[in-house]
This record gives structure tokens, C-alpha cells and sequence, in this order.
């Protein structure tokens, strides 16, 4: 039976929540692969809205076992007060499975996040300032704390301490700030230890043993394609691998398993943070798209960069990630224009560009050619079949499918689970 992975297929912030919370209820497990309390899913489930930091979308779906796999950096605090936040709402969070290799993200980390960023000045990255980057720059250094650690006091204390010998000093004598004490930051941890451990699994073996008994996995990527380490806009990027190959990294999965990659990519582009975004508007046309899809940061409450639809972007994570279907979110948000601008290539220094540009500075340089399709002005909010789109909105997407690398499945029109059009099942 399948894995099926799901990927941003732009910056971030695509609707991959409420695409997994769509898939929730017939898959049998969703596993969160990559990135930590850094990424923001709403869910609007009826009257109920949800915004999810760090677990699983999954959570919302009874009988699906949400599963925080190894590639994940948790800060624990985090998890246990979405838990409550959930359990308080009354959604049950018994079946959650935290894997036991991934990294945890202690206080100093949280810390050098933000002095970092202080320190690089004009040249900062914008992150979310939750401590991810430094985790991952720990876990690559050999010098990170893994959520099994947290089971043996002596080798957390001789890890914390070896983390801290490097970063007190760098805290006290570069940043001048306070020392971090080893014992506060371990009572801390060992603080988790009780409620943790019935969650602590091994999610390999488990994920392994659910796709030989013919169950259904979900790997549900935070962040996306062009915040990717590798792929992305480096280093205007996240630490981690948000696409195909990092969610078989980050849960063990084999790449033999999967079986489908669902790119999620909204009809028009954000970008939260610093970084190049060819199609970004500093006009009255990007603050309406602001407004319209009420583009703020659910984890920061930033306001988010917005942009013309990308497909260069499209079909360049379309290409990374191997994806077989895109759900192509928001399009109800492009209600109301005459006409829409859609980027159908670069021009980079006076030469045209069809697909991303090798280097980072071709990027930075690249303008978009336009091509104009005509807009609408119904509500399609209702809409629920293909059909019932007006005709330039039907044009539209099938404009945008034919240059975007692969096909739409689905068509998002409003943030409600039922506000969806469905072409070809997902799964
Ligand atoms: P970090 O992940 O906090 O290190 O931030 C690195 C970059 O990724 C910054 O530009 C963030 O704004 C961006 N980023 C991180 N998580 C998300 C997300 O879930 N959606 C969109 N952007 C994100």
C-alpha cells in the first residue's frame, strides 16, 4: 500500500494543512517529516478553527495516528501545550508517536536563533526565530540532544554540557549575553521525561510494519520547496529538507515506497521572510491578494510578501519532488481582477529564462514575462464541481495546469474542508 507524500510547491504557506486534513480521514497514518514548531497549518474544520505549529495534521482525523518522525526538531514545551490545546477542545492526541531519533530544541538554541539574526543585520535570513536553525546546525555537527537522551540522565548532562561548552562561549564573549547554566537546561528536559515516554517510538520499525499490513502513510512536508537547504533559495532557506527525498530521510521511509507526491502550490505566490521572489507586488494589486487571502504568518503573524503565480517555480518543484498531482489552493482569492498576470518565464539580464536560473544571482536578477488571462467576478466559493466555475476561472487553472509540470487534482475555492473541486482522487 502506498506512502504519499505531500510538499509545499512554493515558500510555504500553500494550504498544505488543509490537504492533508482532506486526506486525514482515509489515510491510516500522517507523518510530520521535517522542521519543527517553525510551520503554521490552519485547519478549518466547520465552525472550528485549528493552527497547528507542530504536530501532524493528522491530529484532527480520529483513527489516523499522527507520527513526528526522526527528521523533526521539537521543542517540547510547544508539544505538550498544542497537545492540551487540543485536548481542551476536545480532539483526542492518545494515538500521537514521537520517533526517538528526533533532535530536540533546547533554550540556548532558541536564543542563538535570535542573536544570530540580530548579528547578521541587513544580511538576516528572517527566520521564525524558534530555535530551528541552530537544532540543525547542532544535529550536523554531532553536538544535538535526541528526544531518547531525554531517557538517560547521564548522557543528557554529558551532552548538554558538551553542547554548552562551544556556545557559552560564544554567548558570553561575541553576543555578551548570560552563560546558560547545564543543570537548569537538563531539569528542564528531564521535566518532559514522564509524560513523553509513552509517545517515544520507533518510527521506522512501526511505519515499516503499517505499510506491510497494507495501511496508508501520509508524509506531510513543513515548509517548501524553495525553503528547502538544498533545493531552496539558499540561504534565504529553512535547515531542513522539505521536499520528496527529505521525507524519506526524515521518517525512514524508503523512496522504492512511495508511490505519490501531491504538490501543493496556491494560485498566486507568498513569501514570509527575507530572500528573492520574482513576482513579488509592491502595489495595490499585492496588498489586495494580502487582505483577500489574509496572508499573515499563522506562527509569526507576519505580514506575507505576495505575488503573482509562479510557473517556472511550479514546474521547477514539480521536477525536484517527482509530483504526480497538484492541489491548487486560494483560487478564490484571485475573485475580482479583470485580468491575471501569470509569470510564464524569466527575463534575466536581457535573456529569456524558462525555467529557474542556475545560480542564485540569475535569480535575484530574474523579472517575470507575463502572459494575462482573464479574470472573474462571481463568488466561487460554492463552487463544488469544475463546472461550476465561471469559464475564465475554468481557462485560468487550465492555463496554469498545462505549464506547471503536472496535473491539478484538486482546486481549493475557500478554507472550509468542503470548499474543495476534486478532478482525479489523490489517493
Ligand atoms: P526558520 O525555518 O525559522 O529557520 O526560517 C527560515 C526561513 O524559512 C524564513 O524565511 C522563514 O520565514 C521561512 N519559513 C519557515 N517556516 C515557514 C513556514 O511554515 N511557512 C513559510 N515560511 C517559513
Amino acid at each position: 500500500m502506498p506512502a504519499v507524500v505531500i510538499v509545499g510547491a512554493q515558500w510555504g504557506d500553500e494550504g498544505k494543512g488543509k490537504a492533508t486534513d482532506l486526506l486525514g480521514s482515509r489515510v491510516d497514518y500522517v507523518v510530520k517529516f521535517n522542521g519543527g514548531n517553525n510551520a503554521g497549518h490552519t485547519v478549518v474544520i466547520g465552525d472550528e478553527k485549528y493552527a497547528l505549529h507542530l504536530l501532524p495534521s493528522g491530529i484532527l482525523s480520529p483513527g489516523c495516528v499522527p507520527v513526528i518522525g526522526n527528521g523533526v526538531v521539537i521543542d517540547l514545551d510547544v508539544l505538550f501545550q498544542e497537545i492540551d490545546g487540543l485536548n481542551a477542545r476536545g480532539i483526542d492526541t492518545s494515538q500521537l508517536l514521537v520517533s526517538a531519533n528526533a533532535h530536540v530544541i533546547a533554550d540556548y538554541n532558541r536564543t542563538l536563533d535570535k542573536v544570530n539574526e540580530r548579528f547578521l543585520g541587513s544580511r538576516k535570513i528572517g527566520t521564525t526565530g524558534r530555535g530551528i536553525g541552530p537544532t540543525y546546525a547542532d544535529k550536523m555537527n554531532r553536538l544535538g540532544i535526541r528526544i531518547q537522551d531525554l531517557f538517560d540522565e547521564k548522557i543528557l548532562r554529558a551532552k548538554v554540557e558538551g553542547a554548552l561548552d562551544l556556545k557559552n562561549q560564544i554567548l558570553t564573549k561575541i553576543y555578551n549575553r548570560r552563560a546558560v547554566s547545564a543543570d537548569e537546561i537538563v531539569e528542564t528536559l528531564l521535566g518532559h521525561v514522564e509524560r513523553l515516554r509513552p509517545m517515544v517510538a520507533d518510527t521506522t520499525l512501526v511505519l515499516e510494519q503499517a505499510l506491510k499490513a497494507d495501511k496508508t502513510v501520509l508524509l506531510e512536508a513543513g515548509q517548501a520547496t524553495l525553503l528547502d537547504v538544498d533545493h531552496g533559495t539558499y540561504p534565504f532557506v529553512t535547515s531542513s529538507s522539505a521536499t520528496t527525498g527529505g521525507a524519506c530521510t526524515g521518517s525512514g521511509i524508503p523512496p522504492t515506497r512511495v508511490t505519490r507526491v501531491i504538490g501543493i502550490v496556491k494560485a498566486y505566490a507568498t513569501r514570509v521572510g527575507e530572500g528573492p521572489f520574482p513576482t513579488e507586488l509592491f502595489d495595490e494589486d499585492g496588498e489586495r491578494l494580502r487582505t483577500n487571502g489574509g496572508e499573515f504568518g499563522t506562527t509569526t503573524g507576519r505580514p506575507r510578501r505576495c505575488g503573482w503565480y509562479d510557473a517556472p517555480v511550479a514546474r521547477y518543484a514539480a521536477r525536484i519532488n517527482g509530483v504526480t498531482d497538484f492541489v491548487l489552493t486560494k483560487l478564490d482569492v484571485l475573485t475580482g481582477w479583470d485580468q491575471i498576470p501569470v509569470c510564464v518565464a524569466y527575463d534575466v539580464d536581457g535573456e529569456r529564462v524558462d525555467e529557474m536560473p542556475m545560480t542564485q544571482t540569475g535569480f535575484h536578477h530574474a523579472k517575470p514575462i507575463y502572459e494575462y488571462f482573464p479574470g472573474w467576478h462571481e463568488d466561487i466559493s460554492a463552487a463544488r464541481e469544475f463546472s461550476d466555475l465561471p469559464a475564465n476561472a475554468q481557462a485560468y487553472v487550465r492555463a496554469v495546469e498545462a505549464i506547471s509540470g503536472a496535473r491539478i487534482s484538486t482546486v481549493g475555492v475557500g478554507p472550509d474542508r468542503e470548499q474543495t473541486i476534486v478532478l482525479h482522487d489523490l489517493l
